[in-house]
């Protein structure tokens, strides 16, 4: 099966965890946009959306969804997104579309956090994927300094800026074995507005495509 297939399939997936009503949080990537596409010609009837980048936002009003502003949300029942990669722990590393920060945000803000991927984003150590830092312009070199103290090897994302005017430092070589403290360390450094490590606010189920159909892993 292509990885095309693969996010659809698990698209359609989180499709059911979706109810009438609902107020949901939406991710950013190609897989989310495979959601987008499958929640659209659902039937299902949502009160609106929170979306975590301006690129979903216009997917979503395309398909005639209501966006709403999460300062007007309160908290939000569930949330759908993407990862770049998964662990067995169900914690990710998220950014690599830039978006990490205000999908960080509506994480952090979702009762219910649903990752969808394909089989290849799961590793048994995160890492192989660079790690996403979005930084203050200002601070650009004296965070990529901090990186290389870590023992990283960073580099900045060339002709690129957040949709909250930041700038991305991608992040190699670095040790992801305890990616909780990894995250703490790494946004603390000032400058760093976050880290696309998502430990402290992990999946609560994450749902993986393969070739033999659907997986979840799941806290319950
Ligand atoms: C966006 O900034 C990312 O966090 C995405 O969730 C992640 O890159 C997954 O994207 P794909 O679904 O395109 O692989």
């Amino acid at each position: 099966m292509s990885q095309e297939r693969l996010k659809i399939e698990v698209a359609k997936a989180a499709l059911k965890r979706v109810e009438d009503g609902m107020l949901l949080g939406v991710g950013t990537g190609s897989t989310v946009n495979a959601f987008i596409r499958e929640l659209a010609s659902s039937g299902i009837r949502l009160e609106g959306a929170v979306s975590s980048s301006e690129a979903t936002t216009g997917l979503l009003r395309e398909a005639g969804i209501r966006v709403v502003d999460l300062n007007h949300a309160g908290d939000l029942a569930l949330y759908i997104d993407g990862a770049d990669e998964v662990d067995p722990h169900r914690r990710l590393i998220k950014g690599g579309g830039g978006a990490l920060t205000r999908e960080k945000i509506i994480a952090g803000a979702s009762r219910r956090f649903v990752c969808i991927v394909d089989e290849s984003k799961c590793v048994k150590v995160l890492g192989e994927f660079p790690l996403p830092i979005e930084v203050i312009p200002m601070a650009r070199a004296f965070v990529s300094r901090q990186m290389v103290k870590l023992g990283g090897r960073p580099e900045l994302r060339e002709d690129f800026m957040t949709d909250n005017g930041n700038l991305i430092i991608d992040v190699r070589q670095l040790d992801l074995i305890d990616p909780l403290k990894t995250e703490t360390r790494i946004n603390q450094i000032p400058g760093v507005v976050t880290c696309g490590l998502f430990a402290h606010r992990r999946a609560d189920e994450v749902l993986i495509a393969g070739e033999s159909g659907i997986r979840s892993l799941s806290s319950e």
